[in-house]
C-alpha cells in the first residue's frame, strides 16, 4: 500500500480493535461512496489493516455483481479481514431490502466486520452476532452514541469535525471524553493522514483509527488522478461545509464549481426538508441524485463535471 501506513510482516500495533477483527494494525479504510474500489479495499487489508466495503460503491460505480466483487476483494487481499458498510438509515423499503439481502450475502462470504451508519444497528447486530460478527457503529455525538450502544453496537466509530463527507462538530478530544462513559472501544474518524496523528489518537485513548481522503490520494484507488492531485495540494482553509450534495452539511473542497454552485440548500428545499413527509421526498431526490452526480466526477479526468472532487 502506497500511504506510507504499512506494517512489515510480524510487527503491528495491538489494541482492543485488532484483537476484536484479528488484523494487526488498528487502521480501518472508511467506506467511502464513490471511491471504494475492490483494489483499494483489498490493499488496506492485505497491508494488516482492514478496508470496508461501501456496496452502492461496488456495485454501482465499479460495475461488480455484489458476491463477485467480494471475491475478488478476497482473492486480492489474500484471505485477510475485509469489513461492510450497512447504511440503515430506514428509507424505502426496496433499499431496505437489498440492504439485508447484501448483509446476509457478506455475512455467506466470511464478512465479520460491519459498520453501520445512520439509524439505529440493532437488526444488523442481531443478523450479525450468531455469526462472530462484530458491529461498529458511526456517531458523531453522545445522543447518537447511545443510541448505537442501546441497539448492541461493539464498537463505535466517532466522526469529529476534521472528517471528511458528512462530519461532526467535535474535536477528536471532545468527543472521545463525551462518548468514552458509554463503556464500548472508540475508532476516531477524521483529520488523520500521518502516523503522528495516529499516535495521536491512540492517545487520546481511541482503539484505532478510520481513514478516509488520505486512501483516495492513492494508487489503489481508481478516483481521477485531478481529484487525488486537488486532494494533496489541500490546505484545512480549502475545506467548506456545503448542503448542495445531499441536503445536509458534508465537508468538501472549495473547487470553483463548489464555490460557484454555493453552499447553501434555497427556502424552498429547506423547507420542503422540514416538513415530516416532504424530508423523506428531499432525502431520497439529494440523496439520488448525489449518487448520480459523485460517480460522475470522481472517475472525470477533467476535474469539470458536476459537484467536483470532494
Ligand atoms: C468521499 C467520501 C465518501 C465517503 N462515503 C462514506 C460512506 O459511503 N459511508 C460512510 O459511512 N462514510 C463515508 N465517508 C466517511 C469515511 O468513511 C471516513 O469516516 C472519513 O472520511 C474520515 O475522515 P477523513 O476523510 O478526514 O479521513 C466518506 C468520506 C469521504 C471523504
Amino acid at each position: 500500500m502506497s500511504a506510507g501506513l504499512e506494517v512489515p510482516e510480524g510487527a503491528g500495533i495491538a489494541t482492543p480493535l485488532t484483537r476484536q477483527l484479528g488484523i494487526r494494525t488498528p487502521i480501518i479504510c472508511g467506506p467511502l461512496y464513490p471511491c471504494s474500489n475492490p483494489e483499494l479495499v483489498a490493499a488496506v487489508s492485505r497491508a494488516g489493516g482492514i478496508g470496508i466495503v461501501q456496496p452502492i460503491s461496488l456495485t454501482y460505480v465499479h460495475g461488480h455483481e455484489f458476491r463477485a466483487g467480494l471475491r475478488l476483494i478476497r482473492e486480492l487481499s489474500g484471505g485477510r479481514p475485509y469489513g461492510f458498510n450497512a447504511l440503515i438509515e430506514a428509507s424505502s423499503r426496496t433499499y431496505m431490502d437489498r440492504m439485508r439481502r447484501w448483509v446476509d450475502l457478506a455475512l455467506e462470504e466470511g464478512v465479520r466486520f460491519f459498520i453501520t451508519s445512520l439509524g439505529n444497528p440493532r437488526w444488523v447486530v442481531d443478523a450479525v452476532t450468531p455469526h462472530g460478527g462484530i458491529v461498529y457503529h458511526d456517531v458523531t455525538e453522545l445522543k447518537w452514541g447511545a443510541k448505537g450502544r442501546d441497539g448492541g453496537a461493539h464498537g463505535l466509530i466517532a466522526v469529529n469535525r476534521r472528517a471528511g463527507g458528512h462530519t461532526g462538530s467535535r474535536t477528536p478530544q471532545q468527543l472521545f471524553d463525551e462518548l468514552a462513559p458509554l463503556g464500548l472501544p472508540v475508532v476516531c474518524a477524521g483529520g488523520i493522514a500521518t502516523g503522528a496523528e495516529m499516535a495521536q489518537a491512540l492517545g487520546i485513548g481511541y482503539v484505532g483509527v478510520q481513514l478516509g481522503t488520505r486512501f483516495i490520494a492513492t494508487p489503489e484507488c481508481r478516483a481521477a488522478d485531478v481529484y487525488k492531485q486537488a486532494i494533496v495540494r489541500a490546505e484545512e482553509d480549502d475545506i467548506v461545509l456545503t448542503e448542495r450534495i445531499s441536503g445536509v452539511p458534508v465537508s468538501v473542497i472549495g473547487t470553483p464549481y463548489i464555490r460557484r454552485l454555493g453552499t447553501k440548500v434555497g427556502p424552498f428545499a429547506r423547507w420542503m426538508f422540514k416538513g415530516r413527509k416532504t424530508k423523506h421526498w428531499m432525502r431520497t431526490f439529494y440523496g439520488l441524485r448525489s449518487l448520480w452526480q459523485l460517480k460522475r466526477s470522481s472517475l472525470d479526468e477533467t476535474g469539470e463535471k458536476e459537484s467536483g472532487p470532494w
